[in-house]
């Protein structure tokens, strides 16, 4: 172990059987914390290369178990985003993809820093069940051809300890770490094609466009090296996706969303990410057919008629789905203004999904419980003309200090002149 910290430190290229030695044997509790430690520092400063990636993903694959679907399942198209704020795009997503007749067993994760997870959104549902087993999860994706739920602890072993570890090591932001750790999980689900949502901007983890397009190629090679199909969108993520944040305020929006009553962006956005995914499983002939054929399923109302079946075949209370005005609600709903008049020039991203956080929306400790009822819906968004003491969101929440709610105010930038937001998908790497 000493001789492959001293590799990478100096900056050489790890061999496959280096990359693997390290993994297999932190993984059977063989090497100490501090000897790994010290290689993944090396490895966020050193880097790795585009193979070196992949064998250390395919290592963390082969740690656990692995999933296997039968035929009639195939091909199991993936979508995964590296996380924003009000991206519910997963919600709207999956029963689409279940009313284009493809089966996705969707893992999904928690909310990170401060961006929001899917699986702590559909929490609110009451009696949604995020943690199925692998027989249940089978029955599930059997009635509802897709599922969304956490990873069991048998799938990538090595990821989860190498990830605890970088979270105390100040080693998380590293490229190759990221793309190999998410890569990991996913192609131990058993996928065959994979859309990779990777955000860029003000509430991503990658703020700018080289880091995002770096990331999307490692990802991509990774995917391409373990013979799945890959493509990966750059998308913007300068202010949040639709104008709700928050658990149960998202589960609404997206129920909006798949009325055809949601806002645009988040609505075309989850439409973009579907035809790809639609051409990827053989199901449309291009894009423009994939985003024909997903627009249709909102329009008929067969994706709001899956999402129902996917919320029943795991235990949620579908009366909530019929009325969301039924699902949980804060006590206080606290109108923000605008302090001058101008145009909303940026939103500070990363502050608005942390103001959430600091509602009860997300954990500031690690066991701390979610309150699924807070969060800020939006009632403007960059570009948009506001006059002052006008409403510019609305905060849901139990009780909030002052400070709060100023910190919140100050996130929008109010200027004289008109502003450009830029496109919602700023490139494709495929
Ligand atoms: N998500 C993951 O699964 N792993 C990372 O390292 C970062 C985000």
């Amino acid at each position: 172990m000493l001789e492959i910290i001293a590799h990478k430190r100096d900056g050489a290229v790890l061999t496959p059987e280096e990359i693997q030695f390290v993994v297999t044997n932190y993984t059977q509790g063989k090497i100490p914390d501090y000897q790994v430690s010290a290689w993944l520092m090396s490895v966020y400063l050193q880097g790795m290369n585009f193979q070196e990636a992949s064998e250390l993903a395919m290592a963390m694959r082969d740690s656990g178990e692995q999933l296997h679907w039968p035929a009639k399942f195939l091909p199991i198209i993936d979508k995964h985003s590296t996380g924003g704020v009000g991206d519910k795009v997963s919600l709207i997503l999956a029963p689409i993809l279940a009313a284009c007749n493809l089966y996705d067993p969707m893992i999904a994760g928690r909310g990170l820093g401060h961006t929001g997870g899917t699986l702590d959104k559909l929490e609110s549902i009451p009696g949604f069940d995020v943690a199925l087993d692998d027989a249940a999860l089978q029955a599930a994706l059997q009635q509802a051809k897709v599922v969304i739920t956490g990873a069991t602890t048998e799938l990538a072993p090595a990821d989860r300890l190498l990830y605890a570890l970088r979270d105390t090591t100040g080693t998380v932001a590293s490229i190759p770490l990221i793309a190999s750790s998410i890569m990991s999980k996913k192609l131990a689900a058993g996928i065959s094609g994979l859309v990779m949502d990777v955000k860029c901007g003000s509430g991503a983890f990658m703020k700018t466009q080289p880091e995002a397009r770096e990331l999307a190629q490692t990802l991509v090679a990774i995917g391409k090296a373990a013979g799945i199909k890959m493509a990966a969108l750059i998308t913007n993520m300068e202010q949040p996706l639709g104008l709700a944040i928050g658990n149960s305020l998202e589960v609404q929006e997206a129920i909006a969303c798949l009325t055809q009553q949601g806002p645009e962006d988040i609505t075309e956005l989850t439409l973009t990410l579907a035809a790809q995914m639609l051409v990827m499983g053989d199901k449309a002939g291009d894009l423009s057919q994939g985003h024909q054929l997903a627009q249709g399923t909102l329009r008929d109302g067969t994706a709001l008629a899956c999402f129902k079946q996917m919320v029943a075949a795991q235990g949620g209370d579908v009366a909530y789905i019929d009325d969301p005005s039924r699902l949980p609600k804060a006590p206080q709903q606290i109108t923000i203004t605008a302090p001058k008049t101008g145009v909303i020039g940026a939103i500070a991203t990363e502050q608005i999904g942390m103001a959430v956080v600091h509602l009860g929306g997300g954990r500031l400790v690690k066991e701390a419980a979610i309150d699924p009822a807070v969060g800020i819906v939006l009632r403007h968004k960059i570009g948009d003309a506001v006059v002052a003491g006008e409403p510019l969101a609305v905060v849901h929440a139990n009780q909030v200090s002052p400070e709060l709610l100023q910190d919140i105010q100050a996130c929008f930038k109010i200027q004289k002149n008109s502003a450009n937001l830029g496109p919602l998908v700023l490139d494709t790497i495929l």
